[in-house]
This record gives C-alpha cells, structure tokens and sequence, in this order.
C-alpha cells in the first residue's frame, strides 16, 4: 500500500538551478553508473535524489553503448529480503511474506479494469535538455504548476501495456521497445522531448520489479497493467509546448478490460457512431490524452443504448470503418484477416503481432486496407484487438438501422492461444518480443 511519504513538489524543480554536467563520455558513463545505483538502491520512504538541481542521474541522448555497459554494473534489486543481503543491499525495496506466497493476498482472478493503488511507481523529470531520473518512488499523487500545458492544452501522452507471470515465475513485459517508438512519435507530434528508449524500458523493468508482489500470477487471466504517461508542465498561460516535462509510470493488477473476457461464448456488441474520435489529418495516430476525452460522449451513447463501445467510422466520409473504443478492428474475409488502413487509427501493437502471428504461424494472408462498413455483410467473423482488449470477438455491430450478427470463429481461439501464450511465456516465441523483467 502506499505509505504517503511526502514527496518533493515538482515546482521547485521548474526554477531549479541549471544542472552541472559532466559532458565528457566518462564523465556521462560515471553519471550514469551514479544513477543505477541510485536508482537501485533506493530506500522507500526516503525521498530520492534532491529535486533543487546539483549532480543528478541524467541521460542524455546519443550515449546507448554507454548506457547499456552503466545498466550491466547495475545492482540487483532484492525483492524477497532473503538471506545473503550485503550491507548495501538493506536498503532495497523488500517485501516480507509470512508463508510461501511472494503475491500480496488479492483476488487476482476476479478483478475488473480498475485501479488498485500499488507501492512504487517511476518517475523521470525534462528539464533544460537533460532527463533526470528520479526513480521508484511512493507518492501516487503529483503537484504541478496550475498553468502546465497538460493541464490546459492537453500537451499528454500515455502508453498502455501488460505485464505478465510465466509458469516459472518470471515476469514479462511485451514489446516495449514498440510502445516506447509509438509515444515518441507522439512526443514529436506534441512539440516535446522524446523519452529515451531505454529510459523507457528501464522505468518499465524498475517499476514491474519493485511492484512484483502485485504481478497476477501466471494462469489467473489477470496481468500488471503498465501506464506509462508523459505530461508537458510549467509555469504557463500561452498556447505553446511545454519547456519541462514529466514523464510516470505507474502499475496497476487488471483483470478484463471488457467484462467476460474472451471466450466462444463472450462475443460483445458495439454501437456504430456518428460522432468522431479524431480529425481527418488529425492526431487519431498517437496516444494522446485529448482523443480520449473525445470518445467519452460517443462510449457513453453506446452504452446508454446497451452497447460495449462505440465504433467509429473515417472522420472524412463516415463510410469506412476505424477502430473500435479503444481497440483495433480486425475480420475474415474470404479466409483472409482483413484490418483498416487509416492515418487517423491508433497502431496497435496487438493488432500488428496477430497479423505476424497469423501470417507466419497459421500461414493465413492478412490485408491492411480500407474496410467499408457495408463490407460488414461479407465479414465471416469480426474482433476488436488492444493492449488491455486482448481479443475480442464481436457478436454484434448496429448501426441507426441496420444491424450485423456473428458467430465466434475458431481462428479467434487460435489467434488468442499463440498471443497470450507468447505473453505469458506459456509457448516459445519466434519472434522475440518477450522481454524479460530483470527480477534480481
Ligand atoms: N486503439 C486505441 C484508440 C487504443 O487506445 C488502443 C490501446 O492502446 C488500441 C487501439 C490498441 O493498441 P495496443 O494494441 O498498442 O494496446
Ligand atoms: C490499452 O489497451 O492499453 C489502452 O490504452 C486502452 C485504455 C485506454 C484503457
């Protein structure tokens, strides 16, 4: 549980003195190896580094090598306070557990898409060029300057992404090296800095880690939600980005994220709307916070209909068909798996790896192209797809007066099995896009 350890406001940190950096390659690798250590052997309760400027873990950009040879020295976090801890290591976030269970005592195969509050989230902080690292930390709530960009112009980002148990016990995460391309690209739509791709990925590793206690175990059909989240804040009145960011990631255990989950038996029904969730040449392609602030009136008129979700059709002809709230739409046709070619889709990181699921297990040809929503008519099976989604097959989809009935499909069976299954380290992964959560 969070202990509420006061943290330090971020709005000293906008008028922090200049950091003093080191800008020599051993002087970064030196900064660097500082901030692993730091970063590992942080001590909860006790406020990380300093906000008020001074040395800090920085990364800077163009020094991977550097980086990667810093993380090798890093030192293991101790999760389970066990024997064997060197005089440095007592200071790690440990967990003490009474028996033989390493889970905190949740009902992990009941749970819904909602938020429980974890002990630890990570944190770095743009300022004057430099990301700092800020690390673990306790405190679920932020203090932001009241004129931040995030606030008012709604200059934020997010990620979504699963972490999830293997039958070993080893924790995955799934692509993150995708999601971390697809918020810069964001980023760079935004105006702001982009996050390293390894800080990313290091936020992600430390975070799951230190949170591991709260990973559903493997078999549960729950998983670690990962949000990572990107706000550009400051002291500020003009439309324009931001000069200093924050850049969070916080976990959360999620069950289903539509209720049911998936099954033969579980297919969901979704409203065809008429209204849109991004413009034409809009920012429908990155995941930024204001698309979803416009899907709230669509969702909420399907739902009060008796639907799951809206589905959205082109902004520009209301003729083809886009997403699905906040998912992928994907259907056979012809015995092809068939998906929208759009400028304004969000591109799902799901959606991409059963197409390469598909077509390199199952050998079956997929299409990304335009999909008409008449084209409904000839659809063999529908599903929508997504991070928190997964796979979701689609009993229904109406329209103000036509309606389209399905009936489950195997291949959704089949697609499902290999994904999770490569998720959760429970089948081999061709591919590779397991990535590992060191865990000591
Ligand atoms: N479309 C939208 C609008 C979403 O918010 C999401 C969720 O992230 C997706 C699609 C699915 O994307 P991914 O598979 O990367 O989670
Ligand atoms: C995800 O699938 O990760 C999403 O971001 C959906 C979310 C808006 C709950």
């Amino acid at each position: 549980m969070p202990t509420g350890v006061p943290e330090p406001s971020l709005l000293p940190l906008v008028h922090s003195k200049r950091p003093t950096l080191t800008r020599s390659l051993e002087g970064t690798y030196r900064s660097l190896k500082a901030t692993s250590l730091t970063l590992r052997q942080h001590e909860p309760g006790v406020s990380f580094e300093p906000m008020t400027g001074g040395r800090g873990p920085v990364i800077l950009p163009g020094v991977s090598s550097i980086r990667r040879a810093a993380a090798a020295v890093a030192k293991p976090i101790n999760l389970t306070g066990r024997a064997n801890e060197t005089e440095s290591q007592m200071n790690l976030p440990r967990y003490y557990f009474p028996g033989e269970s390493n889970k905190v005592d949740l009902d992990f195969a009941n749970l819904g898409f909602d938020y429980t509050p974890c002990p630890y989230r990570f944190e770095a902080v743009f300022q004057h060029g430099v990301w700092r690292v800020r690390g673990l930390i306790e405190d679920s709530n932020m203090t932001i300057p009241e004129g931040s960009q995030c606030l008012h112009y709604g200059q934020e980002l997010f990620e979504g992404m699963k972490v999830q148990s293997g039958p070993d016990g080893r924790a995955y995460a799934f692509r993150p090296y995708d999601n971390a391309r697809r918020l810069n690209s964001g980023a760079r739509y935004l105006c702001g800095p982009e996050v390293p791709e390894e800080l990313f990925v290091r936020g992600i590793e430390e975070v799951a880690a230190a949170n591991y206690p709260y990973i559903p175990p493997h078999g549960s059909g729950a998983a670690l939600y990962v949000r990572p989240f990107y706000l550009g804040i400051g002291d500020n009145v003009g439309v324009k980005p931001a000069r200093s960011y924050v850049f969070r990631i916080f976990v959360t255990p999620v069950g289903p994220y539509f209720k049911g989950g998936f099954g033969p038996d579980q297919g969901k029904a979704f409203m065809v709307s008429r209204l849109d969730r991004a413009a034409p040449q809009g920012s429908g392609h990155v995941k930024a916070g204001g698309n979803y602030a416009c899907s709230f009136t669509p969702g909420q008129e399907a739902k009060d209909r008796g639907f799951v979700e809206a589905l959205y059709l082109d902004p520009r002809e209301h003729r083809y068909i886009e997403e699905i709230g906040a998912a992928n739409f994907l259907g056979f046709r012809d015995g092809k798996l068939v998906t929208p070619d759009s400028q304004s889709v969000l591109p799902s990181v799901t959606r991409l790896s059963i197409l390469e699921i598909a077509s390199t297990i199952f050998g079956w040809t997929t299409e990304e192209r335009k999909i008409a929503l008449e084209e409904l008519s000839e659809m063999e099976s529908v599903a929508c797809c997504g991070t928190a989604a997964v796979i979701s097959w689609i009993s229904r989809v109406a329209d103000e007066n036509r309606e389209w009935n399905f009936e489950f499909d195997e291949r959704w069976q089949q697609l499902y099995d290999a994904l999770v299954g490569i998720q959760t380290g429970s089948v081999d992964d061709p591919f590779g896009w397991r990535h590992e959560i060191p865990l000591k």
